[in-house]
This record gives C-alpha cells, sequence and structure tokens, in this order.
C-alpha cells in the first residue's frame, strides 16, 4: 500500500500493511536464524502460552529520515536492554543482542519506502514482539518462542499531535501491583488498562493518568507514557516500581540537565500536581503529549495547565526532535545512523 506524498503529513498513530516483517524461533533451547516474511499472519498453536498465560512481550521505538536522507533509528540498545528485562520477568529466553539488531536492520531496510520524508512529522514505528509459541496446558512458560520485528508508518499517537489533551485521575483501577509486572512491558499490563481507557475516552478524555497501587497517594504513569510536571527550573517524573522505566523520559531528563533545568526522580503526591506549571505525557508513540487538564473525578478536583504547551516543554520537545531527526549533534550518542 503506496503511501502518496500528500498523505505523509496526514498518517495517524495505525498499522499500515508494509512489505516485509522479520522473525527468529528459538526451538530446542537456541535461537535460529532472522528470517523474512511477507506475511502479515502468524500460525500460532492453540494451547500457546502467549495466548493463555500472557507470554506476550513487545518494544516500540523509531526510526527517522534526516534532512540529510540518511535514516537514524533512537536509542535501540535501551529497547533492546528493556525487552530482556521483561524476558527475565516472566520467563521467556532473552534475544541476544546480534539478532535484535540484526532484525532491526533487515526490517527497516526491507521497508525503506515506508520510512517518511524529513519534515512530515512522521516517522517509521517499530515493533518487536516477543511471545511464547510451545503449547502448555498446566501454568508453565513454553519451551518455543518467537522473536519478530514489524514496521508501521505512523504520525502523532494522538490526532491533536503536539497539543494540549484532558487527562482522567483513575482510582478505581490499578494497572499494575507494586512488586507486579509494571515495569515489564508486557501484553497483560495493557489489558488491565483497556477499560479504564475506554471508560475514560467516553468521559471526553484523551488519556488516563494512574495512581500507586498500594497506598493511592502518589503519581504513577500514564495509560501509554510517563508522566513529567515542570516547576519553575525543575522537571519533576515519577519514581514507582510499578511503571515502565521510558527511555523518552530518561532522554528528557538528560535534556532537562543539559538546558540547565534540575530534575527530580521521586516519589509524586498528587496534591502536587495543584503545584505545576506545565504537565505532559512522554514516550515514543506520545513523544512530548502537553497536558491541559487532570481531573480528579471521584475527589471532585480539577487541575488546569495552560491549554498550549508550556516553553520547557516547547523547548525540550524541540531538543529531542532535533537529535532524532538529525537535525542536532547526537552528543549523547543516543541515533544509529544507517
Ligand atoms: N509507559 C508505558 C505504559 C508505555 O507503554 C510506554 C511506551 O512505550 C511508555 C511509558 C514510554 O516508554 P518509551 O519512552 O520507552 O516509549
Ligand atoms: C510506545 O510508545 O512505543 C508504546 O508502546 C505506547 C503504546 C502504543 C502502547
Amino acid at each position: 500500500m503506496k503511501i502518496l506524498s500528500e498523505e505523509w503529513g496526514k498518517l495517524p498513530f495505525a498499522y499500515h500493511k508494509t512489505n516485509y516483517n522479520v522473525r527468529c524461533y528459538f526451538r530446542n533451547g537456541k535461537w535460529g536464524i532472522v528470517e523474512t516474511s511477507s506475511s502479515e499472519q502468524i500460525v500460532i498453536h492453540i494451547s500457546a502460552t502467549a495466548l493463555h498465560y500472557g507470554q506476550t512481550i513487545f518494544e516500540g521505538l523509531k526510526a527517522f529520515r534526516g534532512k540529510d536522507g540518511k535514516i537514524r533509528i533512537f536509542r535501540w540498545q535501551n529497547n533492546w536492554e528493556r525487552m530482556n528485562l521483561s524476558a527475565r520477568g516472566i520467563l521467556v529466553p532473552e534475544v541476544p543482542r546480534e539478532i535484535f539488531e540484526e532484525a532491526l536492520r533487515k526490517v527497516i531496510a526491507l521497508n525503506e519506502e515506508y520510512i517518511p520524508p524529513y519534515g512530515t512529522g512522521a516517522s517509521l514505528y517499530i515493533r518487536p514482539l516477543l511471545v511464547g509459541t510451545g503449547a502448555k496446558l498446566g501454568v508453565a512458560p513454553a519451551d518455543e518462542f518467537l522473536f519478530t520485528v514489524f514496521v508501521s508508518p505512523v504520525g502523532p499517537y494522538f490526532p491533536t499531535g503536539f497539543k494540549c489533551v484532558d487527562v482522567k485521575l483513575v482510582r478505581d483501577v490499578d494497572r499494575a501491583a507494586p512488586l507486579g509486572t509494571g515495569r515489564y512491558k508486557i501484553g497483560g499490563n495493557y489489558a488491565a488498562s483497556l477499560a479504564s481507557g475506554a471508560q475514560a475516552y467516553a468521559d471526553g478524555f484523551k488519556m488516563v493518568l494512574y495512581l500507586d497501587a498500594k497506598e493511592k497517594k502518589y503519581l504513577d504513569e500514564c495509560g501509554p507514557a510517563n508522566f513529567f510536571g515542570i516547576k519553575g527550573n525543575t522537571y519533576v517524573t515519577p519514581d514507582s516500581s510499578s511503571i515502565l522505566q521510558s527511555i523518552t523520559n530518561m532522554s528528557l531528563r538528560t535534556l532537562a540537565e543539559d538546558i540547565g533545568m534540575t530534575v527530580e526522580n521521586r516519589k509524586v503526591p498528587v496534591e502536587e500536581l495543584a503545584e505545576f506549571e506545565e504537565t505532559g505525557a512522554c514516550g515514543t508513540a506520545a513523544v512530548i503529549t502537553p497536558i491541559k487538564s487532570i481531573h480528579d473525578v471521584e475527589q471532585n478536583k480539577i487541575y488546569t495547565y495552560p491549554d498550549k504547551p508550556g516553553t520547557q516543554s516547547v523547548k525540550l520537545y524541540s531538543k529531542l526532535q532535533a537529535i532524532q531527526l538529525g537535525d542536532e549533534n547526537d552528543k549523547f550518542g543516543w541515533v544509529t545512523e544507517l
């Protein structure tokens, strides 16, 4: 499905068929070779652990085309490390670095025509997936696994793009427990967020903000992204054992320090929402999505922020994008040029 030049700038964040994906199987205790496939289907055993017992890990990263025509992948090594953290967490074999890198390079090269041109605001979203394909009936890890990577050209996660959204603070659902699986990027965490996300959407909100599951006192994260708040010259972001360690958030913390801001990564009490001048959600898909209001419906409280992206958020957003696109020197060594 070829994309016409006028369509690049209007792409949604959605699956778009491309030419190929790549696959590698773990069988008999070892990983095989990275194969190419033009099929969008995978054949999976009816009793596979991915289907029954949630042995389903995924990652998300992006490749960008620069003004110079070069293709750049952002911080893939961190996605590889996080995928293997998830793998250790739910007893899936780790994917060797060489296989992860080969799969990325191959899938991008094979789908080069789907890498959005510079200046369109779109990028190539890369989705590695690692699932238990072996059959088990009792609760146990599989013996066979599939590591596959597909890509999709995408626009902004929220159709509004870099515009402020309204967020619902959720108190009646926990996404993940403190000693549970929140820090792993596994399917079950997203299943746990679907009902509250759909309810929030029906209530007119674009996103959900979860609290810590134990005390309901501190901010955890948003449905598909980490949370940050800015007061004065300080970038504040929650520290919690039940949130995903966002690579975008790590990058923003570094960039914030680099432009002379103070960074605080600590427990953030709900009431502190009243002290922030800017708030936002950050992630690969969300990039920075600024927030204009957070509704604590149960407590009948609304925290409001400017309805235009704030100065510091704009600064951080521009710096991050400039590095990803190759417009600014990659002084932190985050980018792999292909
Ligand atoms: N938190 C959750 C629950 C996510 O799904 C994501 C998306 O990957 C993030 C945070 C942001 O992480 P990253 O910046 O590594 O994409
Ligand atoms: C990402 O930002 O890569 C995500 O995984 C978020 C969402 C699409 C689940």
